[in-house]
């Protein structure tokens, strides 16, 4: 399976902070946002990625991760000329998704929880159809929102609805098979001029072939596009680290954990870092963690 992180956009939410810069290269914390959707697709076990962001933005990306070998993945990257729209992905992506299933995460998603490799393993392991979530939020009109039946089957999915059916958000993570670039071609623009990842939800609805999983209490699921959603994810990430030990989403640490790399590698890493907290926790893991 490919994994493709879409972080361009305009990030217009979060003026003046990113004028110059792609919200997806903020930090959450103490690591760029992009650190924790391509955190998330590591622990689908994705090696193969595409981030596609704008054109200014795009080379900061690849001086931030390169080719990805540091940690045992395969990155590439494409440019979004201009946003329109998250099925946009699909287009762009087509040749890099080849024959293969793939999985769009947006690159200002972010997923923490207990359960959360096993959920995301058995997205990762349907090979016909389309995987999405339901998340309950308290503000689902701004967001794709499911309406379920009385068996909890999907009826419809509705783009940014005023009356919304449920408070189940679709978050910004998503698993389609190989025909996902055809579907996304025959998009018509929505009336805000995007093409609607929704739309392709509802395509792959109307074939009866959607999977939907829905979250419980025990995943966190924020999205970071507004300043205080971004303060919130840092103090999340800050107490859970603090309070546990444990690092979300450190690229590094994942990928030894899933035999990507050797300890040795992340410990060199950690080196580099070592004059922050984030290079010690690498070097400390490398030498005293027990769990191998
Ligand atoms: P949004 O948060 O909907 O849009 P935005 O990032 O441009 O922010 P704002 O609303 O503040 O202007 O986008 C969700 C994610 O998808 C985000 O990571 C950016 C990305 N995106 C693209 O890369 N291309 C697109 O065409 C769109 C619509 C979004």
């Amino acid at each position: 399976m490919k994994g493709i992180i879409l972080a361009g956009g305009k990030g217009t939410r979060l003026y003046p902070s990113t004028k110059v810069i792609s919200k997806q290269l903020l930090a959450i914390y103490d690591k760029p946002l992009i650190y924790y959707p391509l955190s998330t697709l590591m622990l689908a076990g994705i090696r193969d990625v595409l981030i596609i962001s704008t054109r200014e933005d795009t080379p900061n990306f690849e001086r931030l991760l390169g080719d990805g070998s540091h940690v045992g993945m395969n990155i590439c990257y494409a440019v979004q000329k201009v946003p329109r729209g998250l099925a946009d992905a699909f287009i762009i992506g087509e040749s890099f998704i080849g024959n293969d299933n793939v999985c769009l995460i947006l690159g200002d998603n972010f997923f923490y929880g207990t359960d959360i490799t096993l959920v995301l393993s058995r997205a990762a392991g349907r090979r016909r159809g389309a995987t999405i979530f339901g998340y309950p939020v308290k503000n689902p009109q701004d967001f794709g929102v499911l309406e379920l039946g009385r068996d909890g089957k999907v009826l419809s999915i509705e783009e940014k609805p005023s009356n919304p059916k449920s408070n189940y958000a679709v978050p910004g993570l998503y698993f389609y098979d190989n025909r996902v670039s055809d579907i996304a071609k025959e998009v018509k623009p929505s009336r805000r001029g995007e093409i609607e990842i929704t739309s392709v939800n509802n395509a792959y609805l109307k074939l009866g072939e959607l999977h939907v999983e829905l979250f419980g209490r025990g995943i966190t699921w924020l999205d970071t596009g507004s300043p205080s959603a971004l303060l919130k994810a840092s103090t999340f990430v800050e107490t859970v680290q603090a309070n546990t030990g444990y690092y979300i989403a450190c690229i590094e640490e994942i990928a030894w954990r899933r035999g990507f790399i050797t300890k040795e590698q992340m410990t060199a890493i950690g080196e580099s870092l070592k004059m922050t907290e984030y290079g010690q926790y690498l070097m400390s893991y490398g030498r005293e963690c027990v769990y191998e």
